[in-house]
């Protein structure tokens, strides 16, 4: 299919993913952004979002050789640094694209604790006005939960959440927006590794099934999803090197080698325990060569990038230096992990 910004997406794909780089998820919505407050008292302002941005933005500029792409919550395309420039802007100046959270939540499946996506309205219209802004990449994100005993995730919330995402895809691509698609297999629970691969090898079969059905072209896209590991509760005892192996086993039974990159999101594991475990994997690649693995597998970390700087920063301006330290510290940690150079 022939795409009016064919070119654009590919400078834009290009941009993300050269050198190893991957991507800050700075898109957390007005509520998220609330909860990561509150643990530091920080009013929910919109002064409070726009100034975190702003503080992690404007760290040492070593941090964009780590960094290929910003995503923003919509609210943040039209806020304006403190010199004047958009956000976008800023971003755009530092080497680095912008992209945008175009999901709008989740809708619950009635009768059940699983959810769809929400956000097809009108989405050609939304991905206009972004590009506009100077959005060249987008995000949206289908959450599933995993929990065997409940038959989760169901065939049902498989099916609608496949689709909706390949639309979206398909949408963001029409409009010079690179999708980033995102199906986040929930690490909350006590599933075991295998229990999780098993959800991951459903949804991401599913996922992909879709987006060549509905002919998103899979070389201006990237895929961002879960390291397939044991729930944030599981008592199963695993090494990074067991992940590795299972999140590159069940990535390679189902995600075309078309794809440019595959970046991980950190899904509420620690830090390092995040970054450890991208090592971990990036090296496991290393072993199977580029015919096996033939992805760039690196990082699209929210938590796991920002958590030490926020926890510096606490809303204090006499420690705003050091917030950016630690952002600084996380982004370089990560960029070795995901060439399988980083040392702990
Ligand atoms: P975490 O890395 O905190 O899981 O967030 C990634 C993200 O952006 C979810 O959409």
């Amino acid at each position: 299919m022939m795409l009016e910004f064919g070119k654009e997406l590919d400078n834009t794909v290009q941009i993300m993913t050269r050198n190893y780089r991957g991507l800050a998820a700075l898109d957390e919505s007005v509520g998220t952004m609330g909860k990561r407050f509150l643990a530091f008292d920080i009013d929910n302002t919109a002064e409070n979002r726009r100034h975190w941005r702003e503080i992690l933005l404007t760290s040492s500029p070593e941090f964009t050789i780590a960094i290929g792409g910003v995503i923003l919550f919509t609210e943040q395309l039209d806020q304006r640094a403190d010199d004047g420039k958009t956000l976008p802007e800023l971003i755009q100046e530092l080497g680095m694209v912008t992209g945008v959270k175009t999901d709008l939540g989740q809708a619950s499946i009635a009768g059940t604790d699983e959810t769809v996506l929400q956000g097809l309205d009108k989405l050609h219209e939304r991905c206009r006005t972004y590009h506009h802004k100077g959005a060249r990449f987008s995000k949206f994100r289908a959450i599933f939960p995993v929990d065997e005993a409940k038959g989760y995730p169901s065939a049902r919330a498989v099916y609608i959440n496949a689709f909706t995402l390949a639309r979206m895809a398909s949408i963001c691509q029409q409009c010079g927006l690179v999708p980033v698609v995102e199906p986040e297999i929930l690490a909350n629970g006590t599933h075991t590794i295998e229990q999780h691969a098993n959800a991951c090898t459903r949804v991401w079969t599913a996922v992909f099934d879709e987006l060549k059905a509905q002919e998103v072209d899979l070389t201006r896209m990237i895929l961002k999803t879960s390291m397939v590991a044991p729930g944030l509760d599981s008592t199963q005892h695993i090494i990074p090197a067991d992940i590795a192996q299972m999140t590159l086993n069940t990535l390679m039974a189902t995600v075309p080698a078309a794809v440019p990159a595959v970046c991980f999101l950190s899904g509420g594991f620690k830090e390092q325990e995040s970054t450890g475990m991208l090592n971990a994997i990036n090296l496991h690649a290393a072993r199977l060569g580029k015919a096996n693995a033939p992805w760039q597998l690196s990082f699209s970390f929210a938590r796991a990038l920002q958590g030490s700087a926020m926890k510096a920063w606490a809303g204090n301006p006499a420690n705003e230096e050091t917030a950016q330290q630690c952002f600084v510290k996380r982004c370089r940690a990560n960029h070795l992990a995901a060439q399988g150079l980083y040392k702990g």
